[in-house]
């Protein structure tokens, strides 16, 4: 049974059971409005909708976006909860998340946990709320906190669910159900006429134009593209100023065709992609985590801070080691700089931040490491240090702890041959900032134990980490792509593009940052040193020459004040004025003729470099499905999410469109890095021109 009926001293409870998250499908839609008719009968007092399972509601079934909907639908359902004639208590505990929310609010009161999260995140699936949430939310609360709301997606708790009326009260003593049946039974007693939120107007309409357009701008710029957030922010306006029916009939056909298009899917698939991930692989079968409790990191650098940092906001006490004193007394400073500006940022209380602090603690001794459960080493990338750390923590850490490496190009089962229990070897590979990135690439060598692999996507979860499990290769899943994306931005100069054409024309795609405002920011001197550690004949040297000769000549990015772009006070300054004859003398080395390149070239370009490399990815392994590649892509590289990564991105264009245009690239001076990938179509071994 989907929905429970319980008549207890007049109150009709209405318990949504689907687990884990009570979503709802068309049998909890049917029996809430079955219940709905109950609630009309002789004896019925109040009615309390609730949830099962410790949560409320997740909102709709996401799995059923992909299907003709099926009656009744959800707009009818919440009609005929603000409909009834008793009083109808929403009691929120964990979850009103989307129609969730929807069915709160069609409820005449709200009663919260103290810990319950409320919101519409519908605009993260590529949808608008469906079913009256942006008409109701606006005629409850401030009109512009309730567009907020709508057009970030982002959840509220219920201490500001209550401050801004969202809810009627928070459950004080710790029993939700007993504190909503106490209220509803004020409410039944005091004889209150039930509140329906589609009867009431928005409030203050004159005083809200500006507001509007200010939070207009900045969803815009944070949308990168994508078309939910505006439409959501439109529909919350458009409240202000129609009655009830006119605003949802637009919000439900906006709904409609908005969940039938490509930016629904893409969001959709990313959402299902990321929880697959975070599943062990199929062949690790039943294997159980490893108890953590407490963590070591090697190195007090950025990476080893910023990962000591995402453990802390996790609950995990963490020991920091590092080989001198200053070293150290560095690195707990820049701890504590970080929290002190995520309190500045409003992320986080002082309290909090103290308390995140006190996890931390700073050695220089490895011998206090050898209570940890779990050991994580974020130390210069070099082999021989590798060696060396890898040879100290066999020699300290128990008996079964993990040994994890961050990593991120070099060969994990070299690096586990260094101790004498391989199995316990893992990679753990955080992007900067660590304790802001979601992604966090679990690298799975030979030997890996799968407990081991188990242990690390759980922890993955409790420091709220989007994890993906890689094989070992040079550059995992992320960076191993990123080198053929990066070629091509190369040629691309050389062919004719300049570095602001091709920034621009990412960017528009939905990139978070264009490629060479990001290795402004990174640093060219570190993909130059590492290149100098490949093979030649691996990589294509001309794709990286403009960056070569920009290091060579010390022009190393944001942190010299020049690189692709020139900086003033931190901000980019127009395009160093060095780089045109830099790229030209290149030009002429290369011997390539420059030609007008047009921005769907260099969308094209970089997005099938991408997209083919994951082929090659798919077929060696070393990612188990083309949805681990794209949860890669959006996490760790700023792809953008509404185009659901470059797996995604390329099969929605159409294998065989994609096919045709590498074979265009393919007769250009460089044609013979893009041999096909079995995964667009090709069997590795030939160019797409050749085939
Ligand atoms: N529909 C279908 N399945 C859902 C779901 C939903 N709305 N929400 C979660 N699930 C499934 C997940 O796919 C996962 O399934 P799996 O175990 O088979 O992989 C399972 O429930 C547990 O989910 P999580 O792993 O995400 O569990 P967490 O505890 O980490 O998070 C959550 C719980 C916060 C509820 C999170 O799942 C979530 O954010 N869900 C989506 C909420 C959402 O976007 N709701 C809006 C839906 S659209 C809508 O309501 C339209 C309406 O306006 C008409």
């Amino acid at each position: 049974m989907s929905v429970e009926k319980t008549l207890c001293d007049g109150i009709l409870h209405v318990t949504i059971l689907n687990p884990p998250v009570n979503a709802l499908s068309r049998e909890e839609r049917a029996g809430i409005l079955e219940a709905m008719a109950a609630a009309e009968a002789p004896g019925v007092q109040a009615v309390i909708i609730q949830g099962a399972n410790d949560t409320f509601i997740a909102g709709a079934d996401i799995r059923e976006f992909g299907k003709e909907p099926e009656p009744p639908h959800l707009p009818e359902v919440i009609d005929a909860i603000e409909r009834c004639s008793r009083p109808v208590i929403a009691a929120i505990g964990g979850q009103a998340l989307g129609g969730g929310l929807e069915i709160a609010l069609g409820c005449h009161y709200r009663i919260a946990a103290p810990g319950a999260r409320l919101g519409l995140p519908e605009v993260t699936l590529g949808i608008v709320p469906g079913a009256g949430g942006t008409q109701r939310l606006p005629r409850l609360i401030d009109p512009i906190a309730a567009a907020a709301m709508v057009s970030s997606g982002k959840p509220v708790t219920a201490a500001k669910a209550l401050a801004s009326g969202l809810v009627d009260r928070i459950a004080q003593e710790g029993d939700l159900i007993a504190e909503a049946v106490q209220f509803a039974l004020e409410v039944a007693q005091a004889d209150l006429a039930p509140r329906r939120l589609s009867g009431r107007n928005v409030a203050e309409p004159a005083a809200q134009a500006e507001a509007f357009e200010h939070l207009a701008v900045s969803t815009r710029r944070q949308a990168r593209g994508a078309q939910a957030p505006i439409a959501a922010l439109e529909l919350v306006k458009l409240a202000v100023t129609t009655p009830f029916a006119e605003g949802a009939a637009r919000e439900r056909e906006t709904f409609l065709r908005l969940r039938a298009g490509n930016e629904a899917k893409a969001l959709r698939h990313i959402f299902f992609a990321e929880r697959a991930a975070a599943k062990p692989p199929a062949d690790i079968g039943e294997a159980s985590a490893r108890a953590v409790s407490c963590i070591g990191v090697v190195g007090a650098g950025t990476m080893g801070t910023g990962i000591a940092m995402s453990f802390a906001d996790g609950g995990f006490p963490v020991t920091i080691v590092e080989t001198t004193t200053e070293a150290l007394a560095k690195g707990m400073e820049r701890i504590s700089q970080g929290y002190q500006s995520s309190i500045e940022k409003g992320r986080i209380s002082q309290s909090v931040a103290a308390e995140r602090i006190a996890l931390v603690h700073g050695t220089t001794d490895y011998d206090d490491l050898s209570e940890c459960d779990l050991i994580v080493e974020a130390a210069f990338e070099a082999m021989d240090v590798k060696r060396d750390i890898f040879h100290r923590l066999d020699a300290v850490a128990r008996r079964g702890a993990i040994l994890a490496t961050n990593t991120s190009y070099l060969d994990l089962d070299e690096i586990a041959a260094f101790t004498s229990r391989p199995g316990d070897v893992v990679g753990m590979h955080y992007f900067s900032p660590a304790n802001v990135m979601r992604l966090l690439e679990i690298v799975r060598g030979r030997e890996t134990a799968p407990d081991v692999i188990v242990t690390a996507l759980r922890v993955a979860k409790r420091t709220a980490k989007v994890p993906v499990v890689a094989g070992v290769c040079n550059g995992f899943i992320g960076n191993r792509m990123l080198k053929a994306y990066v070629r091509e931005t190369g040629l691309l100069l050389l062919e004719g593009a300049t570095p602001e054409q091709v920034d621009t024309a990412l960017t528009r795609f939905g990139m978070a940052m264009g490629p060479f405002a990001v290795a402004d920011l990174s640093g060219i001197d570190i993909g130059y040193k590492a290149r100098k550690a490949m093979a030649p004949g691996s990589y294509e040297p001309m794709g990286t020459i403009v960056y070569d000769r920009l290091a060579e000549a010390g022009h190393l990015g944001r942190k010299t004040g020049n690189g692709f772009y020139r900086y003033e006070d931190g901000k980019a300054a127009g395009i160093n004025p060095e780089v045109p004859s830099i790229i030209a003398a290149a030009r002429r080395e290369a011997g390539v003729a420059q030609r007008e390149i047009d921005d769907a070239e260099i969308i094209d370009r970089c997005m099938f470099a991408l997209a083919n490399e994951g082929g090659f990815i798919l077929e060696e392994g070393i990612a188990a499905a083309s949805g681990d590649i794209d949860v890669v892509y959006v996490n760790g590289y700023g792809f953008p999410r509404h185009r659901g990564g470059p797996m995604f991105h390329a099969e929605q264009y159409g294998l065989e469109a994609v096919r045709d245009r590498i074979a265009q690239f393919a007769a250009g001076p460089f044609g013979k890095w893009w041999r096909l990938s079995p995964f667009i179509g090709g069997n590795g071994a030939q160019t797409a021109l050749a085939m």
